[in-house]
């Protein structure tokens, strides 16, 4: 019989501290029982790229949530090993940490360890079953080593399902953007915005409050407020029109509550990176950040739960240009680069 003893290997687990270097942001909390290591992340960040998780050893996490995407797959909708489409656009890991009020577009789940379960048994993404996958990584050459350093198992058979998914939890909580964006420098005084820039930033908070006629207010930080650009609720931003509270296509976080009045909604995502993130919102129906500007220019769609922050707010074509600007100034140069965050394959 195979031996399954791992004693031999040393345990040594080292706390990480994650990097965040920006005193506007929250602390990032962490479960008791699932601090991060410097081995628990690695062991997630080998899970997250590895097809070993999928039924037929095809796709793997990173598969619709690419470094390249700030952690999206750049489709409207995400397809899985089968070839099958969801309903949902895959959304950006940056600063999932942060998400404390639910995960998913609409909210039904609540934390990273338990959300890191899901994808592999679900038909239209990894479509694999738990058990076969925890006997593969039982017996692959790589894996139990990184079990034993990451969480101390004695033996091969202590790999379970729960401690695959606290390692993702712990790599996925490593993916932060906090001090390298433009923003972020300027914030930090290290960094200055163009004459473009400060404009659609002055319009994104709201700074004149009616005081400067030249300088509406776009009505963004309500929903997106800095620090991480979201204020982690569910809104209705008027995507689809329904008279009713039942009519629309996507019940979304009402689904999930039982409420009508939250019919609608969806959770208000971050905006940092989104340059790089497109298309955009939970269906992926705006291909570009100008598409998403002529959505809040117009108001949307008129629905029962639509806030009242949708009013059509009035931009010129040069104003809508500095939005734009002020967005890009989100974007994160190291982040879709970082080495920690790259395939260690
Ligand atoms: C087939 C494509 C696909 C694969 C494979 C996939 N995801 Fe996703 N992921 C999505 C989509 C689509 C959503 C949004 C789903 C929704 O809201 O209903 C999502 C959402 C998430 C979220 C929620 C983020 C947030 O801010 O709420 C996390 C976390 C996540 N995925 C992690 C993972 C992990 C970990 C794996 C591998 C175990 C994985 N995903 C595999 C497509 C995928
Ligand atoms: C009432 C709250 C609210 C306001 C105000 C608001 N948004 Fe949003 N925003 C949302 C919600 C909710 C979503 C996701 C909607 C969905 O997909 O169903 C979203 C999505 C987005 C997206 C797409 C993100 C992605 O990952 O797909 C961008 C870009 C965006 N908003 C930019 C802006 C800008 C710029 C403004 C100001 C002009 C603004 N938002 C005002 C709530 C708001």
């Amino acid at each position: 019989m195979e031996d399954l003893d791992l004693t031999h290997i040393p345990y040594d687990p080292v706390t990480f501290n994650p990097e965040i270097d920006n005193p506007t942001f929250p602390q990032l909390e962490q479960p008791q029982d699932n601090q991060m290591t410097v081995d628990g992340i690695d062991l997630g960040r080998h899970l997250f790229y590895d097809p070993i998780l999928s039924g037929d050893l095809s796709m793997s996490c990173s598969s619709c949530h690419l470094p390249s995407g700030s952690f999206t797959d750049n489709l409207a909708l995400s397809k899985g090993i089968d070839g099958i489409e969801g309903t949902r656009s895959s959304m950006s890991l940056l600063n999932v940490g942060f998400n404390y009020r639910g995960l998913f577009w609409d909210g039904r789940i609540f934390s990273l360890e338990e959300q890191a379960l899901l994808p592999v048994e679900d038909p239209i993404e990894l479509h694999a079953s738990w058990p076969n996958v925890v006997q593969r990584l039982q017996e692959s050459e790589l894996y139990p080593e990184k079990f034993r350093k990451a969480f101390g198992i004695d033996s091969k058979d202590q790999i379970t399902k729960d401690l695959a998914a606290k390692a993702l939890a712990q790599f996925e909580r490593s993916l932060i953007s906090s001090k390298n964006s433009k923003f972020d420098k300027v914030l930090l005084g290290e960094d200055v915005f163009n004459g473009q820039e400060l404009l659609g930033y002055e319009m994104f908070f709201d700074i004149y409050q009616g005081s400067n006629p030249d300088i509406p207010d776009a009505q963004c930080f309500h929903c997106h407020d800095q620090p991480l650009f979201t204020n982690n609720a569910y809104e209705n931003n008027g995507l689809d029109e329904s008279q009713t509270y039942e009519g629309f296509t996507d019940l979304g976080h009402g689904k999930v509550t039982g409420i009508i009045g939250d019919n609608g909604k969806f959770r208000v995502p971050t905006l940092r990176n989104i340059e790089h993130s497109a298309p955009y919102m939970h269906d992926g129906r705006f291909e570009t950040l100008d598409e998403v500007m002529d959505h809040y220019i117009s108001g949307g769609h008129f629905s029962p739960t639509r806030s009242t922050f949708m009013d059509s707010i009035e931009l010129n074509t040069v104003q809508k240009e500095a939005m734009i600007a002020f967005l890009k100034t989100l974007s994160d140069p190291n982040f879709n680069e970082n080495p920690d965050f790259s395939n260690p394959f």
